[in-house]
């Protein structure tokens, strides 16, 4: 590899087919989880592997900073691990600056549901990125609970919140499958009196309704609803967090399209709610299988296995699956730029307010590469080519987007000319080791 400015990486082609086993690094929707519920419980939690990530450090530095009091350090293999001692009945303590929550959405947004039933004002912030996506989605129920955001009328970040000991409440009907706006409803309904419920159109991750009763909080969750009962305080507990399937997905994806590849992540998150992606790789006949081989509290965690596929068809992946594969949308993309036939991904506007607009995104980096891709209404389209040939000289930018950055990687890795990604360095946001990891695993 080879760096030619601070912001952008020339990515080589890997020696060789990507071969044996591997494990990635610890799933990030989890380990915010187990940072930000250790930190509301009375009493010291033990957590382990939890990821190392930009992200990761964003929800520990604002915890930290309310109070909580954080023991990790870092394992040989590269996760955190210790002990979280949280701020419980007392309460989070009044910051003396603004929270900054990065490049981290998942900070942002649960941070909202954990400060609603608090009355201390705390203002939250982020990047450029994290400033322009849309937060009215949080608001907006929580000042039915009684929660205030200033300035009022406020769609984005910065804004100061001023939770209340006298929360309603909640029963909502959300208008997204979205499983930070569910978590943070659920954290508020904690300090409420009675049932807080969120009725989804269709199913997000459910990490929060899994998570919650290790913490002595019990939780009902349907298809497409999840419900607390409140008042209710959370009680330290232990967690151990699984490998991240979205991580995952870049190593399947680039063994899937470089030749005479087979590999195998152990520890990889088998929740079917994140795994969507592997439904979509079979569904395009590639050969991808998973094999569930334990439980991390009520999380299944296994194996997923994938090889070189040379034929790859086209499908469409309808609204309902596209929250079980929602980060996984522009890797998958690319594999769809090699798939006989049209694939179709429906109703994903939401990619638009993502760390960047990954609609706009996919379809100009598909472009480069000489392939059709379009949106039609909310669908994105793509016409793949089975005999693709990458062009020479490509530059991507990853709009300092995490998975963008990886998914232009592949096509440096998996072909056989090098390519220049700007804003790699964006990779540190969920997956650091992302370049070592493929590399370890050529032979
Ligand atoms: C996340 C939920 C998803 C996902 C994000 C992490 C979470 O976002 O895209 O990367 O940890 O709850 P939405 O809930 O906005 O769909």
């Amino acid at each position: 590899m080879n760096a030619i400015a601070p912001d952008e990486l020339v990515i080589e082609p890997l020696a060789g087919p990507l071969l044996g086993t591997t494990s990635v690094p610890g799933d990030k929707s989890i380990s915010h989880r187990s940072v930000l519920f250790s930190a509301m419980a009375e009493g010291t939690s033990q957590v382990s592997g939890v990821l190392d990530s930009g992200d990761v450090r964003s929800s520990i530095a604002a915890v930290q900073q309310l109070g909580a009091q954080v023991a990790l350090e870092k394992q040989v293999d590269g996760s955190l691990a210790g002990g979280i001692t949280g701020w419980g009945s007392a309460g989070p303590t009044q910051p003396t600056r603004a929270l900054d929550c990065g490049n981290s959405g998942t900070t942002a947004r649960l941070l909202m549901g954990v400060l609603a039933p608090w009355d201390i004002a705390v203002t939250l912030d982020g990047d450029d990125s994290l400033r322009r996506r849309p937060m009215r989605r949080i608001y907006a129920p929580l000042m039915k609970m009684g929660v205030t955001f200033t300035p009022a009328g406020s769609e984005g970040l910065p804004v100061t919140e001023k939770g209340s000991r006298h929360l309603k409440a909640l029963s909502y009907d959300s208008p997204m499958a979205s499983a930070q706006l569910k978590t943070a409803l659920l954290l508020a309904g904690l300090g409420a009196e009675g049932e807080t419920r969120v009725c989804e159109p269709a199913a997000s991750r459910n990490h929060t309704e899994l998570m919650l009763p290790q913490f002595g909080v019990q939780t009902t969750a349907g298809e497409r609803t999840a419900s607390v009962i409140g008042p209710c305080q959370l009680t330290a507990s232990e967690v151990h967090v699984p490998g991240d399937p979205s991580s995952a997905a870049f190593i399947v994806c680039a063994a899937v399209l470089a030749r005479d590849s087979a590999v195998q992540i152990e520890g990889v998150s088998l929740n079917p709610a994140r795994i969507g992606f592997t439904r979509t790789l079979e569904r395009m006949g590639a050969d991808v299988s998973i094999t569930r081989t334990g439980m991390s509290g009520k999380e299944p965690y296994g194996i997923i296995e994938a090889r070189w596929t040379e034929d790859l068809r086209g499908c469409e992946i309808p609204a309902d699956k596209i929250a079980s594969l929602v980060d996984e949308i522009p890797v998958l993309a690319l594999v769809a730029a090699h798939a006989h036939g049209i694939t179709v991904f429906r109703q994903v506007s939401e990619l638009k307010v993502k760390e960047s607009n990954r609609l706009a995104a996919v379809i100009e980096g598909l472009g480069r590469l000489g392939v059709d891709a379009w949106n039609e209404g909310d669908d994105l389209y793509i016409e793949g080519q089975p005999s693709l040939q990458y062009p020479c000289d490509l530059v991507f930018d990853s709009h300092h987007d995490h998975r963008l950055a990886m998914t232009w990687a592949l096509v440096g890795l998996t072909g056989p000319n090098p390519v220049t990604v700007t804003g790699f360095d964006s990779v540190k946001i969920s997956y650091p080791g992302f370049l070592a990891s493929m590399e370890g695993l050529v032979r």
